[in-house]
């Protein structure tokens, strides 16, 4: 399946699809500076996460069209975000719509995967689909499942990224959209601690404060499908870096240290549940 396979991506659909996206984007710059923080903050992570699902597709040895054809899949994966921000001036899915669902039919109007055969079109569109569901619909083809999987590790990737960073920023620079306007109080609530804890799913509307979502990041460690996400997420220490800025309470250790182990486990021996390479 591997090379074989019936999806295909060249080169130069690469690069039309990569101008493509520029101008899509650009023209939805705005002197408005808050929507254009928004903007391009959607911009910078799209590209990043295309560099982050070529260094793990590279990792799980992926052809060359394997990989070009994850690179699309994560470049379109947030483009329904910047209709969302312009529209609804919020990432909050609940407050606007669900964003990846908005990205396939920004992709179909546009027409911008038309170039492509049906097959990779569809696979495409199901992966951006699937990117934010809580999971990847098991009834799906192997293919689909293996992709839209490592889709999500790439996303969680950057996210990772972003969130450990930007809690170190000074508060003037921060940005209340990014953390979906809640209050930073020095508390953590029971009830996220408890369902961490327990691997319990934690839904958004349950956050309290900054420091209950900062909780839940570190959980989504239990969301990571494949071995070298893992093995890079321990690397650049992370989890370590957002559990530094949570408030020093043994519970919240102990949380920690589970959750650690549990990444340090599969960095080194990968997730059970990890797919076989196709
Ligand atoms: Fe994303």
């Amino acid at each position: 399946m591997t090379s074989q396979n019936q999806y295909k991506v060249t080169e130069s659909d690469l690069n039309n699809l990569k101008q493509w996206f520029s101008r899509y984007v650009q023209s939805f710059y705005s002197p408005d500076p808050v929507i254009q923080q928004n903007i391009v903050l959607k911009e910078k992570h799209s590209l990043r996460v295309c560099d982050e699902i070529m260094n793990i597709g590279k990792q799980l040895d992926l052809s060359q069209n394997n990989l070009r054809l994850a690179e699309v899949m994560a470049l379109f994966h947030d483009i329904g975000r910047f209709e969302q921000f312009t529209r609804y001036k919020t990432f909050a899915d609940k407050k606007s719509e669900n964003h990846g669902e908005l990205g396939v039919k920004v992709l179909q109007q546009e027409k911008t995967l038309t170039t492509l055969d049906e097959e990779t079109r569809e696979l495409i569109l199901k992966a951006i689909s699937y990117h934010n569901r809580w999971s990847v619909p098991e009834d799906e083809s192997p293919v689909c499942i293996y992709f839209s999987k490592l889709l999500r590790d790439a996303d969680k990737l950057d996210i990772f990224n972003l969130f450990s960073t930007y809690y170190y920023v000074p508060l003037t620079e921060r940005n209340a959209t990014v953390e979906l306007d809640l209050p930073d109080t020095p508390t953590v609530s029971d009830e996220i601690m408890t369902s961490v804890r327990d691997g319990k799913i934690i839904k958004m509307q349950q956050l309290r404060s900054l420091n209950d979502f900062k909780l839940l990041q570190m959980s989504w460690i239990y969301d990571i499908n494949y071995q070298p996400t893992f093995q890079m997420i321990l690397e650049r220490g992370y989890l370590k870096k957002i559990r530094d800025t949570l408030p020093a309470s043994n519970k919240i250790d102990q949380i920690y240290y589970r959750i650690l182990h549990h990444l340090k486990k599969c960095s080194e021996f990968g997730d059970f549940n990890q797919l076989s390479p196709i």
